[in-house]
């Protein structure tokens, strides 16, 4: 009893921490709990893995100090190398494990991408190799990816045809690179919902953003001007983030930031002298640390209507050259539901 008691506390414990890993790996926990000492053939698999015999198609290599890819069965969908030493990625990798779903590449050192190391993965979804050495994204990479993570490396060239044919890929991140530009990468991603490039040395925003996009992330880049009418073309967008770089007002053309959908707009440490015009849709607006110097209530209504008021929750001001005397006498009316103006 005693015993049951203790390993339901540890089954317990085990459970939560292991949800971040993968929806599967419940199934595969509850399973080899109830049979702890059971089966213990999961078929063929690479010595230093586990390979779960009641969750059979998936490889777990984590955390191994390996120096290379190990030998992957061609019945696994899923493998986890994470947080090993490999520094290279070679074109027999995955050899006949043509069925691959997820590779889990992330933190390691990998520098060297065979050319068609990852090309006949046709089923491949996701593919994360954040955290590695990469000086540029590996060739070939499969279309059929949904989410492709390249952040924390060294990336300097994208290549035009990098992301060709990816029409379902969804989550793009690429930010903490070394990456000048980008050209006309994003033709195509048609399902595109989030591109980060935060962290890089862009000097402009990007063309062809596209068009699905929920979540724009251009933060600590050296953008000083955005192109007129950046933001018209999206019809989902909501939160855009253009911190950490060098707009001034100049490079804003009017009525950029004033399109419906927007819900957060980070505009912060940059040079902006003047609050620009924005929706009256917007939720979240962050300022602080510009060379701002009126505050100026049209560019929140156009017209104090108090039909259409701003939906403005919160606005971050600070660090800027206005203070609460600054701040108009009317514009509880405009902004009425901005509990939280920070100056
Ligand atoms: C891959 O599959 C081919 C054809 O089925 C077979 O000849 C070869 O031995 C397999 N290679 C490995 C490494 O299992
Ligand atoms: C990663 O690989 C580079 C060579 O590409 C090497 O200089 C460096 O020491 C390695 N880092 C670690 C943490 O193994
Ligand atoms: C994208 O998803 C659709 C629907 O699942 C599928 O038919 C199509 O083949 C996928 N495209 C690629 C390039 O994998
Ligand atoms: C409120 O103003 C926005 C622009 O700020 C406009 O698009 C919208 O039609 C207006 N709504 C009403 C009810 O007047
Ligand atoms: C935003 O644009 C709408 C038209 O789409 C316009 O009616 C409104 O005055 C503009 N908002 C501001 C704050 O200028």
């Amino acid at each position: 009893m005693r015993l049951a008691a203790i390993l339901l506390v540890v089954g317990l414990v085990y459970l939560t921490l292991a949800q971040e890993r993968d929806p599967f790996f419940w199934i595969y926990t509850l399973h080899s709990m109830a049979a702890l000492t059971a089966d213990t053939t999961g078929g063929d698999c690479a010595a230093e893995c586990d390979c779960p015999p009641t969750f059979p198609i998936a490889m777990y290599c984590d955390n191994r100090g390996m120096k290379q890819v190990p030998y992957i069965p061609s019945r696994m969908k899923y493998v986890y190398l994470q947080h090993n030493q490999i520094t290279a990625v070679l074109d027999d990798a995955f050899g006949n494990a043509t069925n691959l779903v997820w590779v889990m590449l992330h933190e390691n050192n990998i520098s060297t991408v065979g050319k068609k190391a990852f090309s006949n993965l046709a089923s491949l979804h996701r593919l994360y190799l954040s955290g590695n050495n990469l000086k540029s994204v590996p060739a070939s990479l499969p279309p059929s990816l949904h989410d492709l993570r390249l952040n924390h490396n060294n990336i300097d060239t994208v290549a035009p045809n990098s992301f060709e044919g990816m029409e379902n890929l969804t989550v793009l991140l690429l930010s903490n690179n070394a990456i000048q530009d980008l050209g006309s990468s994003f033709k195509g991603l048609r399902s595109l919902t989030l591109l980060d490039i935060s962290n890089n040395q862009l000097k402009k925003v990007p063309d062809g953003l596209p068009a699905m996009l929920h979540q724009l992330y251009l933060g600590f880049n050296a953008i000083d001007t955005v192109p007129r009418n950046f933001l018209s073309h999206f019809s989902n967008l909501q939160y855009v983030r253009l911190s950490h770089n060098e707009l001034t007002n100049k490079g804003i053309p009017p009525s950029t930031f004033n399109v419906s959908g927007l819900i957060e707009l980070d505009l912060s440490f940059n040079k902006l002298e003047r609050i620009p015009q924005v929706s009256t849709s917007l939720e979240h607006l962050y300022l602080q640390a510009n060379q701002i110097k009126e505050f100026t209530l049209g560019s929140f209504c156009s017209t104090v209507d108090v039909m259409n008021f701003s939906k403005l929750k919160v606005l971050r001001l600070e660090g800027n050259e206005i203070t609460h005397s600054d701040l108009p006498s009317d514009s509880t009316l405009c902004l009425r539901l901005a509990a939280n103006i920070v100056l």
